[in-house]
């Protein structure tokens, strides 16, 4: 994918600074933005993605829309936490304070976010992602993003650009309490404004048998995987315990590992 990085009009030196360590980091070629608008600098670099280095955070601007890190859900959920109801995941995952979790899909992190809430300081989620451009800009979100209540949660979560295959079968057994997934794969192109850039972004591949025994070995108390309702991807995974709301098209597919940590 041809990326670009840029900054907004009038950056300032703080802001070109920024974009340019960026740019080394991708690594992405860096373009000055001068008085160019972000069409301009597409059609002359040929450019399929431009992240854009703004006061706000980055944007990437893609062919399906602009994607940028916001919490989107995390806070209504965490705030019905708070007002004494339940969340699905949280429910399914068992998650308690203190609790370790393995996000392996991290997206924009809106899952690891409710978890990092509960799992508390004494807890640790860890998010892998394994597109670079959705781990740059969901990493940088939770690193600077300022909400109402919830920035604690946000910055306690540690970002890794990685793939899980790889990332899983390099961990001990029993290393997180608790693996979990999110895949892309069911989700139709056109769903929502959100999801179209990321699935332009994201790696879109799916959950594997291999990557679900890795996820066994290394989850100390259960992997749980977030599905919509009649997938059949349960099944071919022979996953039978299923919980989530009664009129929620998504649901979540339970592995109970039956281990403890091995720091417990
Ligand atoms: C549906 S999104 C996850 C959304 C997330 N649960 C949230 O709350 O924002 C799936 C994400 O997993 C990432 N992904 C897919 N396969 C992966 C892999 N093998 N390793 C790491 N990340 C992967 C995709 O790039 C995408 O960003």
């Amino acid at each position: 994918m041809n990326c670009i990085i840029t900054t907004a009009v009038k950056p300032g030196s703080a802001l070109e600074e920024a974009a340019n360590t960026i740019a080394g980091q991708l690594p992405a070629p860096f373009v000055a933005r001068g008085s160019q608008s972000l069409e301009q600098i597409k059609v002359k670099y040929q450019a399929e993605v431009i992240i854009a280095v703004t006061r706000k955070g980055l944007v990437a601007h893609t062919p399906g829309g602009d994607f940028f890190f916001h919490p989107s859900m995390a806070e209504l959920r965490i705030k019905n936490l708070i007002n004494g109801k339940d969340d699905h995941m949280v429910n399914a995952m068992g998650l308690q304070e203190g609790m370790s979790v393995l996000d392996c899909t991290l997206g924009l992190g809106t899952d690891a976010i409710v978890a990092s809430y509960v799992t508390g300081v004494p807890g640790q989620v860890t998010g892998l992602e394994a597109a670079k451009i959705v781990a740059l800009i969901t990493g940088n979100g939770l690193r600077n993003y300022q909400t109402n209540s919830i920035d604690a949660a946000l910055r306690r979560i540690s970002v890794v650009n990685a793939d899980y295959q790889h990332y899983l079968a390099g961990l001990p057994a029993g290393s997180f309490d608790v693996v979990y997934f999110d895949p892309m794969f069911r989700r139709p192109i056109a769903s929502s404004s959100n999801i179209k850039p990321l699935r332009l972004l994201a790696d879109n591949r799916e959950l594997t048998t291999a990557a679900l025994q890795q996820a066994v070995r290394v989850a100390g108390k259960r992997v749980v995987i977030k599905e919509t309702r009649h997938s059949s991807i349960f099944a071919g995974l022979g996953i039978q315990t299923i919980v989530g709301g009664k009129y929620s098209s998504i649901c979540y597919g339970i592995i109970e590992t039956g281990r403890t940590k091995c720091s417990d």
